[in-house]
């Protein structure tokens, strides 16, 4: 009964708060979530946890009062979160067999307060990955079977610990190429590409109700397209379960074209999966590098940070038209695309800002520094 009420209470959360959210006039179809990934702080402080930034593992990128800014903005203008960094696996688990749910927990608490819908983050990557799960302790690789008992370990616990209240997990994130190879991770190293299906098996096993995703950037790029469809078909040949692909949407002005996008979008829903737009954010800024794989960076120079004093006008003419030339896609193709998820909730504390160059001035997202909306 408590349950129930409790159910029904985060229904009508969601409903009188999802009413008023400014891009649904953009995305009107209902059943697509509107996402936002949000930082421990914006947690922390709308919890009224008193050190926000004291378990903090990553440094505050803006500043105090953007968090009051965020805290205002999400429950209003969102329907669902993804955690920007306290799910991944060196945060929940420093150590092999340790396990820290301090953060983690603080979000899911965040979450359920709105009744917005929860996406795991990201459990198996080789980037923010726990030492542990692919090195023993002089840094030499693990065996096959211990591997696997690592990844079937992990995913029990934490999909374990948040069954019945995560939607679904993006179950392995960025494991394939542009050119369609399989990325030679410590994963790949040991397993060959096997280790993808393992990890989904054990997902599957963890949690038989939750969505499985298969999450990455570039997906408009040919080869990643293909081998993401050989996946498919190759998990759900397996009997696996795969519910939809995750197209991390980090984009730009002039990449990726957005023919090759809707021709990915239509292969992924060929193949019998739905579409997530999973970490969307359009840099306004020259950008030097297409991908997002977190390990690459570039130098700072002054001619690639233009806009250190605001947009001109005709920039953001062009980069709201970028967004509308995607929404377009998404409206387009929207009995398939379920979710479209922002990486971030303002520009001010918006990744880009440090990505690919660190100390940039970026305006990727919907909402402005100052809390108001662009589009
Ligand atoms: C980023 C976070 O936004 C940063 O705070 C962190 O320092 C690095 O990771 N692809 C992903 C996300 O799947 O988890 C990454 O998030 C961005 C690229």
């Amino acid at each position: 009964m408590k349950k129930l009420s409790l159910l029904i209470l985060a229904g009508l959360a969601q409903l009188s708060f999802a009413q008023d959210m400014q891009l649904r006039k953009l995305i009107p179809n209902k059943n697509i979530l509107i996402g936002a990934t949000v930082n421990q702080w914006v947690v922390a402080n709308d919890l009224g946890k008193p050190h926000y930034s004291k378990k903090a593992s990553y440094k505050l990128v803006g500043e105090r009062k953007h968090i009051d800014i965020e805290c205002a903005i999400v429950p209003k203008e969102f329907n669902c979160l993804t955690a920007e960094n306290c799910m991944k696996t060196e945060v929940i688990s420093p150590e092999k067999g340790k396990f820290d749910f301090v953060l983690a927990d603080q979000f899911m608490e965040y979450a359920e307060k709105y009744g917005m819908a929860v996406i795991g983050h990201a459990p198996m990557w080789h980037t923010q990955l726990a030492k542990w799960m692919c090195r023993d302790k002089d840094g030499n690789l693990v065996s096959k079977e211990e591997l696997k008992k690592n990844i079937h370990d992990y995913i029990f616990t934490v999909y374990g610990r948040y069954r019945g209240r995560v939607k679904g997990w993006d179950v392995v994130n960025e494991a394939i190429e542009d050119d369609g190879s399989y990325r030679n991770n410590d994963f790949y190293k040991i397993l060959g590409e096997e280790w993808i299906d393992w990890s989904f098996k054990c997902a599957m096993e963890a949690d038989p109700n939750v969505e499985l995703y298969y999450n990455d950037f570039s997906m408009a790029a040919p080869g990643r397209r293909a081998t993401v469809v050989n996946l498919i078909k190759r998990l759900k040949s397996k009997g696996l379960r795969i519910d939809a692909v995750g197209m991390q949407t980090h984009i730009g002005m002039d990449f990726p074209k957005f023919k090759e996008y809707e021709k990915s979008m239509q292969a992924f829903i060929a193949a019998g999966v739905d579409i997530h737009l999973t970490e969307t954010d359009i840099s306004i800024l020259p950008n030097p590098y297409t991908g997002a794989d977190v390990a690459t960076r570039f130098q700072y120079t002054p001619d690639k940070d233009p806009y250190k004093d605001g947009v001109p006008e005709k920039a953001l003419k062009a980069w709201q038209k970028r967004y509308k030339d995607l929404f377009a896609l998404v409206n387009k193709y929207s009995d398939h695309v379920k979710r479209v998820t922002f990486w971030g909730v303002t520009d001010a504390t918006s990744w880009k800002n440090d990505f690919p160059i660190h100390g940039r001035t970026d305006y990727p997202l919907p909402f402005g520094r100052d809390g108001k909306f662009k589009l």
